[in-house]
């Protein structure tokens, strides 16, 4: 089982690249199946969930041709299958968008129900709500969620809850229905519109993405397109919260400073300097930062995505933070892992009290999820002493060379497979 190695207390410095989002990928990837022309895909991260996502996409025959690391080819028109039912597929959850997309294409899907990061009880009634809207039959048998339709109609569909997965699963269900759907009170995530985009330059008519109404005028079919994949936004608010944790300079490039305002407007809050340019953002913090309160809100709120990175920077801090988490009502649990590294945290429900500590010392940690994950790797590069962390495939499902672009700051992190590499890192390093 790989490990990450750290021995922290040194300052991030330098120059770091951002690479595609991986939450925009996963529901691109999948709308490249509704049209049966070759799509090509750019700036794809080469990450395990999405890397997982095309293999489903080939099981159903679809032809996936990878261009270079970050470009890849689909065509979904020798597609022979809508089951999609494999154990592997189950490990992510955007496996549903398959649902979405075979639905909107061919009236009928199968796909096992969808696991990922056990952040909470992550429902799919509101997806459901909407293919019933659209006119589909919806139900569950043997572990698959089953959807069928004769014809899929728009309709006027209302979410309850701001819902990323379910928003744009609808989407792609009603781009080729007949006539109009209007989504209300819709996700405004960056990726919720970098899919609307892709899918309106493959032919569809998705107006208001973006806002909390979305428009969508069914079309006959899609064509060909040739697509970049948006930043990630989650990567690039990891790197800016590394840079603050280790009191360092990091310049993020490749980013859309935009969809960075919320951690922006954070770290300036407590006490960092930020330094935005077209695409890029610099986080410099020469002191011990402040406190502050955070609550996880959807986009353009704080994302949750980011809560337990900015909860590690934040225990570092000066006084009494907290930290309200109203997304998922199960991400705290790296809590007691940084415990272990000395931090003072108390939870509440869905809300930390954090007091400020002046250092970490490094542990033996394990990453409970993937932005947890990467979170106590932020908190071993500020520990004093080495750090390990354990379970790092989740890190691995949506950080791209995480310990590469960190090693090029200046950290010394490796991954490691064993007892006797990790004495070998340890002897290098010092
Ligand atoms: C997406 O998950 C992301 N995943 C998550 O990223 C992210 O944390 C989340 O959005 C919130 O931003 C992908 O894009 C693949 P939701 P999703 O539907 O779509 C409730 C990461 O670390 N809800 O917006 O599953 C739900 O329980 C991951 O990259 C219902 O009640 O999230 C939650 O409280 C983890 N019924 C809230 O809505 C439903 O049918 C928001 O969830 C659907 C959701």
């Amino acid at each position: 089982m790989e490990q990450y190695a750290i021995k922290g207390g040194s300052p991030l410095v330098g120059e770091i690249e951002i690479g595609g989002a991986k939450n925009a990928a996963l529901a691109i990837l999948a709308a490249a199946i509704m049209t049966d022309e070759t799509v090509t895909i750019e700036n794809m991260p080469d990450v395990r969930d999405t890397n997982v996502l095309l293999r489903a996409i080939e099981s159903v025959g679809a032809v996936v041709n990878r261009v270079d690391r970050h470009t890849v080819q689909i065509n979904g028109s020798t597609i022979n299958d809508v089951v999609i039912e494999d154990d592997y597929i189950k490990k992510i959850r955007a496996s549903y968008y398959l649902l979405g997309a075979l639905l909107g294409k061919y009236k009928k899907a199968q796909v096992v129900l969808p696991g990922g990061c056990n952040i909470g009880s992550r429902p799919i009634d509101l997806h459901i709500k909407g293919f019933k809207a659209l006119g589909a039959d919806v139900r569950i048998a043997h572990g698959l969620i089953v959807a069928e339709a004769e014809r899929l109609v728009g309709n006027h569909i209302y979410l309850d809850m701001v819902s990323v997965g379910a928003t744009i699963n609808i989407i792609m269900a009603a781009v080729m229905a007949e006539g109009q759907t209007i989504i209300e009170n819709a996700a405004k995530e960056p990726h919720v519109v970098d899919l609307a985009n892709f899918l309106n330059s493959m032919g569809a008519n998705i107006k208001g993405a973006g806002t909390d109404v979305i428009r969508i005028r069914g079309v006959s079919k899609l064509h060909k397109t040739e697509y970049s994949v948006i930043p990630d936004q989650i990567e690039a608010g990891t790197f800016m919260m590394a840079a603050a944790a280790t009191k360092g300079d990091v310049t993020i490039k490749n980013v859309i400073p935009k969809h960075l305002e919320s951690i922006s407007a954070k770290l300036l809050e407590i006490g960092c300097e930020i330094e935005e340019s077209d695409d890029a953002v610099r986080v410099v913090a020469s002191k011990r930062l402040n406190h502050t309160h955070v609550k996880t809100l959807p986009y353009p709120g704080f994302p949750t995505d980011m809560q337990p990175q900015i909860a590690v920077t934040l225990a570092l801090s000066e006084g009494t933070s907290i930290v309200t988490e109203s997304i998922f009502e199960n991400r705290f649990k790296y809590v007691d892992e940084l415990t272990r590294m000395g931090a003072s945290i108390k939870v509440e429900g869905n809300t930390a009290i954090i007091d400020g500590v002046p250092k970490y010392t490094g542990a033996h940690v394990s990453a409970p999820d993937l932005r947890a994950g990467a979170a106590l790797v932020i908190a071993g590069l500020a520990a004093d002493g080495f750090s390990v962390v354990d379970d790092i495939v989740y890190i691995e499902r949506g950080y791209e060379d995480f310990d590469a672009k960190l090693r090029r700051l200046g950290a010394d992190i490796e991954k490691v497979d064993g007892e006797k590499a990790l004495q070998k890192f340890k002897l290098k390093v010092g």
